[in-house]
C-alpha cells in the first residue's frame, strides 16, 4: 500500500498533508509513504524529517507512481496523478459545491475522492474532522491578527500614567472557530460579549467567561439543523438579529464573525450602515471572507478601512499557522485511515457511515447523494 503526499499548490497554500509522526505511524501499520521533494517546507518539516521517519522523498511524478492513496490539504489537478493505481483514493479537502468541475474531473479520471469536509459529525469521526481542527486554530490567529492591528490594548492596565481601558470583544458565531476566538481574546483579557443562532452555545459562552447576546422571543429561534450545523433563519429571526447587533456593535472595539452554512454563501452580518456606528480605531476580523463573506466589504487578504473602521479577513486562516495546522491535519487523515485499516489487504476498507458521507467519486461516477440531490 502506497500513500504519496504532494507539495500543496493552491495559492497561499502553506500546509501540508503529513507530518513526520504520521508517516511513523503509516509505515507502522505496514505501509510505504512517498513525499514530493520540498513538501513541508513551509510548515518547517523539511525533507530530511520525512526521510528520517522512513518516507521515500521524490519528485512529484516519482512519488505518485503506484501509489493507492493520495493525501493533500488542498486536492491536487488529476493531471499531477498520471500514474497512480487504478481507482486510487485521494483524501483531501475537495470544496465539492464550490468546485463542481473538479469532481467531474476525478470521476472522469475513475479516482475515489473522499471530501474531508463532508466527515459526518459524529462522535467517532470527531478526531478525524478537519473542519474541527483547522477552525480551532483559525479562531485563535483571528484574535491574534485583530490584537496585532488594533492601536490599542486588549487588558485593562492601570499605570502611573493613567489606566488603559480592556477592549471589549465581539464573537458572533460561536462554533469551533467562535469558542477558541472567545477563549483567546479572554485569555489576552478583553470583555468578551458573543451571539449565535444555536441557542444551544448560550450556555457554552457563559462557561467561557463571556456574555451571551441573543435574540429572546422569536420564532424559528433554534437554529440548528442537521449535526449540529446551523439552518437558514426565518426572515423575522434576521431582522431582530441586526437590531440587536446594531445597538450591540455600536460599543464594540474588536468583532470576530466566524458564521457559516455548509453549502451556501455565509451569511452577511454586518452591514456597512453597522460598520458606520462604530467606533474608529475599532477592527473586524471577519473569518467567512472566502465564502462570500459575513462582513459588507471585507474582502480576502485585504485591509480595508471604512469610516474609521479596519475590516480584514485571510482567504485561508490555517494556512497562517502552517506548523499546527499541518501537524493536526496530517493526524485527522491518520486517524480516519487507521480507522479502517484492514490487516489482510494492507490498508483502508471504509464503513457506510462514514465512507459513503466523504466518497464524492467512484467507478467513473459522481456517487455523493449531497451532489446528486
Ligand atoms: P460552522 O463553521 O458551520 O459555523 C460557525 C458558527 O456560525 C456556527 O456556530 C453557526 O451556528 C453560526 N452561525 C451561522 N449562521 C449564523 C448567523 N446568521 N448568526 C450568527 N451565527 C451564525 O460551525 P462549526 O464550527 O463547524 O460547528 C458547529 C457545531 O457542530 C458546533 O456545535 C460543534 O461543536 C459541532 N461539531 C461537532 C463535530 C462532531 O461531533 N464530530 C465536529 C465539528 C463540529
Amino acid at each position: 500500500m502506497r500513500i504519496a503526499i504532494l507539495k500543496e499548490r493552491h495559492a497561499g497554500e502553506s500546509r501540508v498533508a503529513a507530518s513526520a509522526e504520521t508517516v511513523r505511524k503509516f509505515i507502522s501499520l505496514g505501509a510505504e509513504v512517498a513525499v514530493e521533494k520540498g513538501a513541508g517546507v513551509m510548515a518547517a518539516i523539511p525533507d530530511t524529517d520525512f526521510v528520517d521517519a522512513g518516507a521515500i522523498v521524490g519528485t512529484a511524478a516519482a512519488i505518485v507512481k503506484d501509489a493507492d492513496i493520495v493525501l493533500g490539504i488542498q486536492a491536487p489537478d488529476v493531471k499531477l496523478l498520471k500514474g497512480v493505481k487504478k481507482g486510487a483514493m485521494v483524501a483531501a479537502l475537495f470544496d465539492p459545491f464550490g468546485a463542481p468541475k473538479l469532481v467531474e474531473a476525478y470521476a472522469k479520471a475513475g479516482l475515489e475522492a473522499l471530501s474531508m469536509e463532508f466527515m459526518p459529525r459524529i462522535t467517532r469521526a470527531q478526531s478525524m474532522d478537519v473542519l474541527s481542527s483547522q477552525s480551532n486554530l483559525a479562531g485563535y490567529k483571528a484574535v491574534i491578527a485583530a490584537a496585532d492591528t488594533y492601536g490599542r490594548a486588549f487588558p485593562m492596565m492601570m499605570t502611573a500614567a493613567g489606566t488603559v481601558q480592556a477592549a471589549r470583544c465581539f464573537v458572533m458565531g460561536v462554533g469551533v472557530a467562535g469558542l477558541q476566538a472567545i477563549a483567546t481574546a479572554r485569555r489576552l483579557g478583553a470583555q468578551v460579549s458573543a451571539t449565535d443562532v444555536r441557542s444551544a452555545t448560550k450556555e457554552q459562552i457563559e462557561s467561557l467567561g463571556a456574555k451571551p447576546v441573543f435574540v429572546e422571543d422569536v420564532a424559528g429561534i433554534e437554529g440548528e439543523g442537521s449535526g449540529g450545523y446551523a439552518t437558514e433563519m426565518s426572515e423575522e429571526y434576521q431582522k431582530a438579529q441586526a437590531e440587536l447587533v446594531s445597538s450591540h456593535i455600536a460599543k464594540q472595539d474588536i468583532v470576530i464573525t466566524t458564521a457559516l452554512i455548509p453549502g451556501r454563501a455565509a451569511p452577511r452580518l454586518i452591514s456597512d450602515a453597522q460598520i458606520k456606528t462604530m467606533k474608529s480605531g475599532s477592527v473586524i476580523f471577519d473569518l467567512a471572507t472566502s465564502q462570500g463573506g459575513n462582513v459588507e466589504g471585507s474582502k480576502p487578504d485585504e485591509i480595508v478601512v471604512k469610516h474609521g473602521v479596519t475590516i480584514m479577513g485571510y482567504a485561508n486562516t490555517p494556512a497562517q499557522l502552517p506548523a499546527d495546522a499541518s501537524a493536526l491535519f496530517a493526524r485527522n487523515h491518520y486517524n480516519f485511515l487507521s480507522a479502517f485499516w484492514d490487516e489482510e489487504t494492507g490498508g483502508p476498507i471504509l464503513d457506510e457511515e462514514i465512507g459513503d458521507a466523504v466518497r464524492l467519486t467512484k467507478g467513473g461516477k459522481i456517487v455523493n447523494e449531497r451532489l446528486n440531490a
